[in-house]
């Protein structure tokens, strides 16, 4: 399949291309576009075939439902049986932006948006070109992250690229994802509401709006059999690079000398090695022949967020079979982060 590449500029939207890319949707394509979280491939929600289309592109399991996203707060009446008061206060506070509110679905939003639950989640981005593209498709748009299942998210228009090239009707290239993780996502049907996926908006940031929130415990533990995450994409393998990532938690002093440590081994043996480091720790790694990434600061772990997927990346670019993460703090922003790298290290953590 040929894809066209359509280069946009956030700051000077150029309405001719947005109106190419909506054209694709219109006529049951599938098109990626850029949001402040992470890229989007994205259907007409209500479209069956483009919607098993994007399943079979991206190689995603039936199981996983699609988030449901939209350019303005009124065109959710469409899409929920009803939009419960937490719900109404979460729109008010944090859209648009990176929450994922899960609500009851309408029957016209077909089963295979959903992956058969009868709730959806919707979404509405802050991000401009997404706005504009959204609006332009006059339709909700369904939209899981726009790389190959398995992989990290991607957020910039090249890991698109890298990734479904070939694979879907077109690819909007703009600016680099702002938060550079997935939306929170938070189960409005419950009481109290659930986070099922930490994000870009925080638990304490939430709970200032709508008092105490649940969070699904079994986001940042190994997965067991008889203990199934809440959402049904929290239990693949996820966001995984070709290497091994290995995280190393304790005290930071400790956790820097083992990380040392393990790294000559792991030179010795002649493995391409990897680090991600911090601006508190950067200058404890000194060696020549190791890819040594600064992730950024561990007291502002937005900046730790923005910069994991596309590191990740880097690694797999650079043939990186071992990657040393520092632990990071499970509070604010810190929590999500932790979420992903413990996902990529398939859980492989080394206390000291
Ligand atoms: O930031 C984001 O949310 C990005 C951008 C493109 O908006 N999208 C994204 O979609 O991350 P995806 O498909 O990669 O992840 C959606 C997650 C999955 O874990 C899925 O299982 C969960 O949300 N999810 C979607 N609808 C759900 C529902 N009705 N009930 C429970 N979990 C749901
Ligand atoms: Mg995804």
């Amino acid at each position: 399949m040929k894809t066209v590449i359509l280069k946009m500029d956030e700051n000077n939207i150029d309405m001719k291309l947005v109106k190419v890319a909506a054209n694709f949707i219109k006529n049951g394509g599938i098109v990626a576009f850029p949001t402040e979280t992470v890229y989007g491939l994205g259907a007409n929600a209500r479209d069956v075939d483009a919607i098993n289309n994007i399943f079979k592109a991206k190689g995603r399991p039936s199981d996983n439902p699609l988030i449901v996203h939209v350019s303005s707060v009124g065109e959710v009446n469409g899409i929920v049986d009803e939009i419960p008061n937490v719900a109404k206060k979460l729109m008010d506070n944090f859209w648009p932006g990176p929450l994922t509110i899960i609500m009851k679905k309408k029957n016209d939003i077909p089963n295979e948006t959903t992956a058969n639950l009868n709730t959806v989640g919707v979404r509405y981005p802050s991000d401009k070109v997404a706005n504009c593209f959204i609006k332009e498709c006059q339709c909700p748009i369904a939209a899981p992250s726009a790389n190959i299942s398995g992989k990290p998210s991607p957020t910039n228009g090249q890991h698109v690229i890298d990734d479904l090239n070939g694979k879907v009707d077109c690819i909007i290239t703009a600016n680099d994802s702002e938060v550079g993780l997935e939306s929170t996502v938070i189960d409005v049907t419950v009481e109290p509401p659930m986070i099922l996926r930490p994000g870009g908006i925080t638990k304490e940031q939430i709970e200032k709006v709508i008092g105490k929130v649940d969070i699904d415990k079994t986001i940042n533990q190994k997965p067991e059999k008889n203990l199934k995450p809440k959402a049904p994409g929290m239990k693949y393998k996820h966001y995984a690079p070709n290497g091994q990532v290995i995280i190393v938690n304790g005290k930071l002093e400790n956790v820097v000398e083992k990380i040392n440590q393990e790294v000559e081994k792991y030179l010795k043996d002649g493995k391409r090695v990897g680090i991600l480091a911090t601006k508190q720790t950067q200058k404890y790694y000194n060696y020549k022949n190791v890819d040594i990434i600064l992730l950024g600061d561990r007291e502002l772990p937005e900046t730790l967020a923005s910069r994991l997927f596309g590191a990740l990346r880097k690694f797999d670019e650079d043939n990186i079979e071992i990657i040393f993460a520092e632990a990071v703090l499970s509070s604010g922003v810190g929590l999500a982060v932790m979420n992903r790298m413990l996902k990529a290290s398939g859980f492989n953590i080394i206390e000291v």
